[in-house]
C-alpha cells in the first residue's frame, strides 16, 4: 500500500473570538447565475433565496449577532415588471419553506425598506414572519426591501425636523447618536462587514450611513454560488484586516 505524504494545512482559521457582530451582503449575480445557465433571470433570484437560509443557519452558528441582506432596492423598480412581480413573490415562498427552521434556531427575522410599496398579501407574510420570531433570541435576519438608503436618511432627517417643530427635541441634542436613533437599523448592532458578491465593486445605495467604518469584502462568486466556505473565508479576511477607526495601528 502507497501511502500519500500529508500535506501541509495550509487553510487559514477561523477565530472564533473575533466574529463580526453585524454582516451585511449586497446579493448580487442573481441575473448571471440563470443567464449562464440558460435559465429566465426569475430562476437565479429563486435559486438566491437558499443561500439566504444558508448563511443564516451558518452565521447563527457562527454566533454573528445580525445579518442584513438587500434583497430589491428603491432602484430595482426600474427592472421588468414581470420580474419585479416575481421577487414580490419570494417572501411567502422563503417563509413557507424555511420559517419553522428559523424558528427552531431561534432566528429573528426583521425587514428595513418601504415595505408598504409591496403588494397587501406580500406585506402580510411579511409582518406575519417577523411577529412570530419577534421573541427569538438568535441571529437577527434583516432583510433590505425596497429599501434605499438616500431615502432613509432624508426620512430621519424629516422625522427629525418634525420632532424639533414639535418642541421634542433641540437643536443641541441633534448629535450622530440621536441620528442613528431614527435610522431603520436604528437597533441593529454597528455592521462590522459588508459582502458584495459577483465582482461588482459598488455600494448600490445600501446602507450609506450605517457603512461608515465596515470592512468591506467584494467576492467574484455570484450569489446563488455563495456558501458556507465562501462566508468563512469573507470572515477570514475580515478578521486579518487591521480596524483602526481613524487612531494609530494596534
Ligand atoms: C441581485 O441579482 C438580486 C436583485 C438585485 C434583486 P441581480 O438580479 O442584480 O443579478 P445580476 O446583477 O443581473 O446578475
Ligand atoms: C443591488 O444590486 C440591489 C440588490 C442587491 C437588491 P443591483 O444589481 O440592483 O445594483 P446595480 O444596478 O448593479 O448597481
Ligand atoms: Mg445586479
Amino acid at each position: 500500500m502507497i501511502f500519500k505524504k500529508k500535506q501541509p494545512q495550509t487553510v487559514p482559521k477561523l477565530d472564533p473570538n473575533n466574529i463580526p457582530a453585524h454582516i451585511a451582503f449586497i446579493m448580487d449575480g442573481n441575473g448571471r447565475w440563470a443567464k449562464k445557465r440558460n435559465m429566465p433571470r426569475t430562476y437565479g433570484h429563486h435559486e438566491g433565496t437558499k443561500t439566504i437560509r444558508t448563511l443564516a443557519l451558518e452565521a447563527n452558528r457562527l454566533g454573528v449577532k445580525a445579518m442584513t441582506v438587500y434583497a430589491f432596492s428603491t432602484e430595482n423598480f426600474a427592472r421588468p415588471q414581470q420580474e419585479v412581480e416575481y421577487i414580490f413573490k419570494l417572501p411567502k415562498e422563503f417563509f413557507n419553506l424555511y420559517l419553522q427552521e428559523l424558528m427552531d434556531n431561534n432566528v429573528q427575522i426583521r425587514f428595513i425598506g418601504d415595505v408598504a410599496r409591496a403588494p397587501q398579501w406580500t406585506q402580510d407574510v411579511i409582518f406575519s414572519a417577523v411577529e412570530r420570531t419577534s421573541h427569538n433570541t438568535g441571529l437577527i435576519l434583516c432583510f433590505a426591501f425596497i429599501y434605499g438608503s438616500r431615502q432613509e436618511i432624508v426620512e430621519a432627517c424629516k422625522q427629525i425636523a418634525m420632532d424639533y417643530k414639535q418642541g421634542d427635541l433641540t437643536l443641541d441634542e441633534i448629535d450622530e447618536d440621536l441620528f442613528e436613533s431614527y435610522m431603520m437599523s436604528a437597533d441593529l448592532p454597528p455592521v462590522d462587514l459588508l459582502v458584495r458578491t459577483s465582482g461588482e465593486c459598488r455600494l448600490s445605495n445600501f446602507m450609506l450611513w450605517q457603512l461608515s467604518y465596515a470592512e468591506l469584502y467584494f467576492s467574484p462568486v455570484l450569489w446563488p454560488d455563495f456558501n458556507e466556505a465562501c462566508l468563512h473565508e469573507a470572515i477570514i479576511a475580515y478578521q486579518h484586516r487591521d480596524r483602526r477607526f481613524g487612531g494609530l495601528k494596534s
